[in-house]
C-alpha cells in the first residue's frame, strides 16, 4: 500500500514539469523487465517518455560507461569509480534530463543516484555520507519523484539469472559485494522514505508490473 506522497513532484523543482522515475535493485531483480513493460505501455497509451540507462544516455556518458565496465579497468579505486559515475551523470542530466523535465516530459531511469549510494557507498566501503554529498553536489534539485525499488535479495536474483555475468566488471564481484550493495539499498530506504518504494521483486513479472504501474499512476504523471 503506497501511502506517502512524493515531496519533490515536478512542480517544486521550479520550471520542470515531467516526472522523473529511476528503477533500481540488485543485480537480476527485474529492473530491465520492469523498464521494458513501462516502455511498452507508455508507447500504447501515447505518452511521451524518455529512456535512460545509467551510466550512459550520452555520447560522453556512454563513453564513460565503457570505462567503468571494462574488465582491463579492474585496478579502479573507489573513489575514481564514483566520480567518474558522477561524471557521467553531470553530462546526462544536463544535456537530456533537465531540458526533458522542463518540457513537462516522462524521464525513466535505469538505474541513478542510489545505485552509486550502494554500491561505491556502501558495497565499495567509500562511505554513505560522501556519497550522498557527491549526489547532491551533481544532482542539485533534479531528484526522482518516484525510485521504484525491487526488491530481492541477490543470491534469489542470481538464482533467476542462471549465476552472475562474468564478462561485466561489477557483476562479477562477490555474493559478500551483492548484500552489502542490498543492505546499502535499506539505508536510501532510511534516508528518502518520500520518494524511495521498495516493491516485492518476487512475484512473476505481470504481477510485479500490476505494482509498480499503480504506484506510478498515483505518485508521478504517469497516466
Ligand atoms: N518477476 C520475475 N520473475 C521471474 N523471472 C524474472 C522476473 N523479472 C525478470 N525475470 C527474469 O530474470 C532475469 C533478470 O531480469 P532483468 O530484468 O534483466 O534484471 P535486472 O535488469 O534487474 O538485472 C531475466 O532472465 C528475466 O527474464
Ligand atoms: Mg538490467
Amino acid at each position: 500500500m503506497i501511502c506517502v506522497r512524493a515531496c519533490k513532484r515536478g512542480a517544486e523543482r521550479g520550471n520542470m514539469k515531467g516526472s522523473f522515475i529511476t528503477f533500481e535493485g540488485c543485480e537480476g531483480v527485474g529492473k530491465t523487465t520492469q523498464v521494458e513493460k513501462l516502455r511498452r505501455y507508455l508507447m500504447e497509451s501515447g505518452q511521451d517518455a524518455i529512456f535512460l540507462r545509467e551510466p550512459g544516455g550520452t555520447v560522453i556518458s556512454e563513453k564513460i560507461r565503457e570505462m567503468l565496465l571494462s574488465k582491463e579497468n579492474d585496478k579502479m579505486n573507489g573513489k575514481c569509480e564514483a566520480l567518474l559515475y558522477s561524471a557521467a551523470r553531470a553530462q546526462l542530466l544536463g544535456e537530456i534530463v533537465a531540458p526533458a523535465l522542463e518540457s513537462g516530459k516522462i524521464v525513466i531511469c535505469d538505474r541513478f543516484t542510489d545505485s552509486t549510494f550502494a554500491y561505491q557507498g556502501a558495497a565499495r566501503g567509500l562511505g554513505v555520507d560522501f556519497i550522498d554529498e557527491l549526489n547532491k553536489l551533481t544532482c542539485g534539485d533534479i531528484v526522482p519523484d518516484v525510485t521504484v525499488f525491487l526488491d530481492m535479495r541477490p543470491e534469489e536474483a542470481f538464482k533467476r539469472k542462471g549465476g552472475a555475468d562474468k564478462n561485466d566488471r561489477l557483476e562479477s564481484q562477490s555474493i559478500e559485494f551483492h548484500r552489502k550493495v542490498y543492505d546499502g539499498y535499506k539505508e536510501v530506504a532510511v534516508r528518502y522514505p518520500h520518494r524511495f518504494v521498495c516493491i516485492d521483486a518476487s512475484k512473476d513479472a505481470e504481477g510485479v508490473w500490476q505494482d509498480v504501474i499503480a504506484l506510478l499512476r498515483e505518485r508521478t504523471s504517469v497516466k
